[in-house]
């Protein structure tokens, strides 16, 4: 018997619920939360109690839910991805900040306030109200654990979309003007994967509900073909939307990790990031919370938003990509896939092509 069937859930479901939280049966967890007879909005999966060692490390399992079961495959021991996740130090990480990139032309008002009127709508749908300077501690503007999540897996199943759409067009028009791409698509790819990542590890700690799979549902549809549209009238509004969505991105995970180093987030103290994190990032062993986990993330998002506003600096048609460049002069400072050289701005066509 497997380790999934042998902690198979029993699970309190609770037909309101918008987004569950999971864990394991730790009881020292489950009392500290008060998770077992908490909110009413709240499902909650339980599990036998189990200290095995995890895979690939000697930390014990403790708050690690599986949602999704292991490879059925017999002959099949992993599946690897061909994007391998840039190792990023504690010390690179710390220094990612909130930035914004100012809009100069008539096109960057568009990208920054469709980015604006989003925001609005997915404030409203995760119910996420961002505090006013000197307002950090009112409590009308606290966030638990669960708001908190609710907001990460709508804002990455959302943030998935760009990179895909317009690796595809890309990928389309070469076919069809059979032409070379220069290197963007594979970038353009690689982020819509790492954004699934991102996504894939919230869901290993909260498994979203039937109102947040519906919303999910009606938010892919319509901003996928948004999206699709845009597109095609206009890359450089599209990667500079991007850009600002990223800034708004790097916000969020600024204020998550604040509110865990501030105490305001208890359960995610000692609560482990899950497996599939610690391999995706290659997280080392004593740098395996869920505050270090989200600096992880936040560090993607950054390299995100360098990412799309230097691809917003550039002409779509012709420049190639400079995340695939090989430089003549290798001893000036160009993008590169790591967060050592990021310019939250963006690199400039000129510093580039
Ligand atoms: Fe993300
Ligand atoms: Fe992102």
């Amino acid at each position: 018997m497997n380790s999934l069937t042998a902690t198979a859930p029993l699970r309190v479901a609770i037909p309101k619920a918008s987004l569950r939280l999971t864990m394991r049966s730790n009881p020292s967890v489950v009392a500290m939360t008060g998770l077992r007879c908490g909110s009413s909005t709240l499902g909650i999966n339980y599990h036998p109690q189990t200290h095995t060692k995890r895979f690939i490390s000697t930390t014990q399992k403790q708050q690690i839910k599986e949602f999704f079961p292991p490879l059925k495959a017999p002959h099949v021991k992993e599946v690897e991805t061909a994007w391998v996740h840039p190792v990023y130090t504690e010390e690179q990480m710390k220094q990612i900040t909130v930035a914004h990139r100012d809009a100069k032309l008539w096109a960057d008002w568009i990208a920054l306030g469709t980015v604006r009127v989003l925001r609005w709508g997915m404030d409203l749908v995760t119910g996420y109200r961002h505090p006013p300077p000197g307002k950090e501690h009112d409590a009308k503007f606290q966030m638990t654990e669960q708001a908190w999540l609710r907001r990460f897996v709508f804002l990455e199943s959302v943030a998935g979309v760009p990179g895909m759409v317009g690796g595809m067009l890309r990928h389309l028009r070469s076919l069809r003007r059979m032409k070379r791409d220069n290197g963007w698509i594979e970038t353009l790819l690689e982020e819509a994967y790492n954004e699934r990542m991102h996504l894939l590890t919230f869901l290993k700690v909260a498994e979203p509900g039937w109102f947040m799979r519906l919303m999910v549902l009606g938010a892919q549809g319509v901003f996928f073909n948004g999206f699709f549209l845009a597109y095609l009238m206009s890359p450089r509004i599209c990667h500079r939307f991007v850009g600002y969505l990223e800034e708004e991105a790097v916000i969020t995970y600024t204020r998550a990790i604040k509110d865990i180093e501030n105490g305001k987030l208890p359960h995610w103290e000692k609560l482990e990031a899950p497996e599939i994190a610690v391999q995706y990032w290659k997280m080392p062993e004593g740098q395996r919370t869920m505050r270090d986990l989200l600096l992880y993330v936040r560090a993607d998002e950054a390299k995100h938003r360098e990412v799309n506003h230097t691809l917003g600096n550039l002409n779509h048609e012709t420049d190639p990509n400079p995340y695939a460049a090989k430089y003549k002069d290798p001893s000036k400072p160009h993008p590169d896939k790591g967060i050592d050289n990021l310019k939250a701005v963006g690199w400039e066509r000129e510093e580039v092509v």
